[in-house]
């Protein structure tokens, strides 16, 4: 039997994990774990894939989720061949794709733009990346990760890896860690690519947190390794200074308890070496696999509710 929701999530956007409750995160993953391919779901709706900057995997992930429930998808990936390059804003560019599609999910380099593009449109808009702010779709599959592996999402040890500055992933990923309890953040980077003030003021009372250059991973439930984010240095010198700052080997494994599991949103560069990923910590495929049902029930619940 199809599960009840006892929230209202039609027409919702979903642009920052800030606005989703423990309750309405557990919702989405509740229904991500029940969830099922079914031609019929979403037959006859429409989902504009809008992506102003590279993917591989959410893209082609949210596509799959939007196939797997007999929806259909329109969209472009990079602007070349829209009528962006013409000088066509933003705001005309969706407030056209929202007279053909019902629910728009789009990347864009600016913070704040699925936030403008929500305001804009009155089908639901979900981010799948601001520039540097919110990614609230991966931080559900990795919630999503978590829990399939250490059956709880309260009373972890988190190690976050890289670039704490840059990351989006990151970001959303400590705000939906204040949802939970008894959970204890080690916050690992380069000196000048630590976690913003504004994040950090966020878990102020509610997690205790560390923040470390040493890559220090002994007592971790959870290592989730980042990359560097070159495309958003103001300045690739200060890139170049940073790159390869961090690389998990088999080396740096030894200190990961056996229970421990390694995470990265993906891409990965140099980041975790290859042999790694033979270790059963290496889960971060895993997390790549769950990318599909996690945005199968967002799209389900947004499109048409419980
Ligand atoms: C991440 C992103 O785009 O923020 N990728 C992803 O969606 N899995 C991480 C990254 O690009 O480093």
């Amino acid at each position: 039997m199809a599960q009840r929701t006892r929230f209202d999530w039609r027409g919702q956007d979903i642009i920052s994990i800030r606005d989703l409750s423990r309750e309405q995160i557990e919702d989405v993953l509740n229904h991500a774990q029940q969830i099922r391919p079914d031609p019929q779901m979403l037959v006859g709706k429409v989902m504009a894939s809008l992506f102003f900057e590279p993917s591989t995997r959410t893209q082609l992930s949210f596509t799959t989720a939007m196939h797997r429930l007999g929806g259909r998808v329109i969209g472009f990936s990079g602007t070349e061949g829209t009528s962006i390059v013409k000088g066509e804003s933003l705001q005309d560019t969706v407030r056209t794709i929202e007279r053909y599609a019902d629910v728009i999910v789009m990347r864009h380099p600016l913070e704040g733009s699925a936030q403008f593009v929500a305001d804009t449109v009155t089908i639901p808009v979900i981010n799948a990346g601001d520039g540097a702010n919110q990614h609230p779709t991966q931080t559900l599959m990795d919630l999503f990760t978590i829990k399939k592996f250490h059956q709880r999402l309260d009373d972890l040890k988190i190690g976050l890896v890289g670039d704490l500055k840059y990351g989006r992933t990151v970001h959303s990923l400590a705000i939906a860690l204040t949802r939970f309890r008894k959970i204890e953040l080690r916050l690992i980077s380069p000196p000048n690519l630590r976690m913003p003030p504004a994040i950090l003021k966020e878990l102020a009372g509610i997690v205790p947190y560390s923040e470390t250059a040493e890559l220090d991973l002994r007592d971790l439930d959870v290592v989730y390794v980042t990359r560097i984010q070159k495309e958003r240095f103001p300045d690739i010198e200060e890139y170049e200074k940073v790159r390869g700052a961090y690389v998990i080997n088999l080396k740096a494994c030894e200190m990961l308890k056996p229970s421990a599991i390694l995470l990265h949103p993906l891409p990965r560069v140099d980041e975790i070496a290859p042999d790694v990923d033979a270790l059963p910590h290496a889960k971060y495929f895993d997390q790549v696999q769950n990318g599909v049902p996690v945005r199968m029930a967002l799209l389900k619940l947004v499109l048409v509710g419980s």
